[in-house]
């Protein structure tokens, strides 16, 4: 009985949550939201502008080299730096886990390409 009430005490915040959303992105899975998290608080201040080339969210043409590589070479990239370190490693955070980077990079990867 408690485990239910708190399940439903949490899906309420959830739902709460999404409601003051001004932007509602839809109920993002789990890993996307969390991701977009970290996007949003780390990674936005270079691929928000696209600072020293940094490809920017949500901008098709900027990702369409870079999708190819497949998920775990932009993650293995995202985490370890690429470009000598322009892409510094976990962004420049090294709190972040690796878990925490991959769906980082899921939800960027998320925003330029259409859901399979
Ligand atoms: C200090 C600026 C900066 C921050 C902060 C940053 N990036 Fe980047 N990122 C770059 C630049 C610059 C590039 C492009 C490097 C190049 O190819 O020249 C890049 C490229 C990438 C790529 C493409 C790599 C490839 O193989 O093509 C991924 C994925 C990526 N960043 C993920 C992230 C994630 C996830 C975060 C947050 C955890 C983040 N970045 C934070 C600057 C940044």
């Amino acid at each position: 009985m408690k485990l239910l009430h708190k399940t439903l005490l949490a899906t309420g915040a959830l739902l709460a949550a999404g409601c003051s959303d001004p932007n509602p992105p839809e109920t993002l899975p789990a890993d996307l939201a969390a991701g977009k998290q970290v996007v949003e608080t780390t990674c936005i201040a270079c691929h928000g502008q696209g600072l020293n080339g940094a490809p920017i969210l949500g901008n098709p043409k900027m990702w369409a080299k870079r999708l190819p590589q497949g998920e775990d070479t932009l993650v293995s990239h995202a985490i370890n730096g690429y470009a000598y370190d322009m892409m510094p490693p976990r962004g420049g955070n090294p709190d972040l886990s690796d878990t925490q980077v991959r769906n980082a990079v899921r939800y960027m990867m998320s925003l330029v390409q259409p859901e399979t």
